[in-house]
């Protein structure tokens, strides 16, 4: 592939905390030693990425300079001076190091660190929808063969991975969901056990379809009740996984089980340099759901596909979630390279 690299790049920048991110032209990203100049083909929506485009905790720029964006899958085109693992034309998907400009941008440096090959029969929107999602739930995986494991709104972004992680390791898995669109992706995935959270007690029906408790939880609802709750469905011995910060009401609740409650944070993984084991465990989740989606055993669900020019907007209704199970992907170049 020849590719010539522009002095500039249509990128979605920060202009103002609140406010619908702006398409401007900025000069192409400056590739450290350790990057890989990317092609964006497709990137994903994450809620993160509309956190802070509204709250902007890691105080970006907001004159316009600053591209957000995590997700992406695209064409290599220049490799950082200490890059040994990839070459200009490789396809490569992965997230982007949250503390820099992102992925919502038509060229971006990206952290080799964070990236792996994309896998070679997904096409670059399949591939786009994986990183975050399946990283979030690889993080805080233990399910175990012929085990019940439990995942709460099994059909989010980040948990439709975890049941196809836990279907994957042979566990057998109860999820819920809150809609009619989230309960049908569940059951056409073969989910053992599919409830509606709204309508029945979580606690009492995880207990009593798994005869009395799980081994594992995968809980990335993101709030302290929903984090009580899964506590209370564990099994003696089993772990909860949190996504996000866990408090002490759930880590009681899961020790008074004889279980133990944990959390992991993708978000700080992925930005903070002090987490190199992680950083390098992430590239190697990558690496294993490009061999998953290859042999067919895990697949992102595409909710809906926006155009790199709907960006600013459709992040600010969407809020980065999927209007119904899934993801929303984002194309960034329509033409194949
Ligand atoms: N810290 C990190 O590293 C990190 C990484 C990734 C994501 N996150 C966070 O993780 C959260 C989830 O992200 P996402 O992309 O999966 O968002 P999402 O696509 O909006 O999914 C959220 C899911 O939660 C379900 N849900 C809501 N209330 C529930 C309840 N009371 N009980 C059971 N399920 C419930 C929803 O189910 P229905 O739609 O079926 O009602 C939906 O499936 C967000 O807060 C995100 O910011 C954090």
């Amino acid at each position: 592939m020849t590719s010539t690299i522009p002095p500039t790049t249509p990128a979605w920048v920060l202009v103002d905390t609140g406010k619908p991110l702006a398409l401007k032209e900025v000069p192409i990203p400056t590739v450290l030693p350790g990057d890989v100049l990317v092609k964006v083909v497709a990137a994903s929506f994450n809620p993160i990425d509309f956190i802070f485009n509204t709250v902007n905790f890691l105080k970006f720029p907001t004159n316009g300079t600053h591209a957000l964006g995590c997700d992406f899958s695209g064409v290599v085109v220049q490799v950082g001076s200490a890059v040994r693992r990839f070459k200009v034309g490789d396809e490569v998907y992965g997230i982007g190091n949250l503390a820099r400009s992102g992925s919502f941008s038509q060229y971006f440096a990206a952290d080799s660190e964070l990236i792996s090959l994309k896998p070679t029969k997904a096409s670059h929107l399949e591939a786009a929808v994986i990183p975050a999602g399946f990283l979030s739930s690889f993080i805080g995986t233990t399910p175990r063969p012929n085990t019940w494991a439990y995942i709460p709104g099994g059909a989010g972004g980040v948990s439709h991975y975890a049941v196809q992680i836990a279907q994957l390791q042979g566990s057998k898995v109860i999820a819920s969901g809150g809609n009619e669109a989230s309960l049908k992706y569940l059951k056409d995935l073969k989910v053992d056990h599919v409830f509606n959270y709204k309508s029945v007690d979580p606690v009492e029906e995880v207990r009593k379809v798994s005869g009395g408790g799980v081994q594992y939880v995968f809980d990335a609802v993101y709030t302290n009740e929903s984090h009580v709750q899964s506590a209370k469905t564990l099994a003696k011995g089993g772990i909860l996984s949190v996504l996000g910060e866990l408090g002490a009401e759930p880590k009681a609740e899961a020790e008074k089980l004889g279980a133990v409650a944990r959390n992991h944070n993708l978000g700080l993984y992925a930005w903070d340099p002090v987490f190199v084991p992680q950083r390098q465990f992430l590239a190697g989740g990558l690496a294993y759901a490009a061999q998953a989606f290859d042999k067919g055993l895990i697949k992102g669900h595409i909710a809906k596909t926006v155009s790199f020019e709907k960006i600013g907007e459709e992040l600010f209704t969407s809020k980065g979630r999927s209007p119904a199970a899934g993801k929303i992907a984002v194309q960034i170049f329509e033409t194949k390279l």
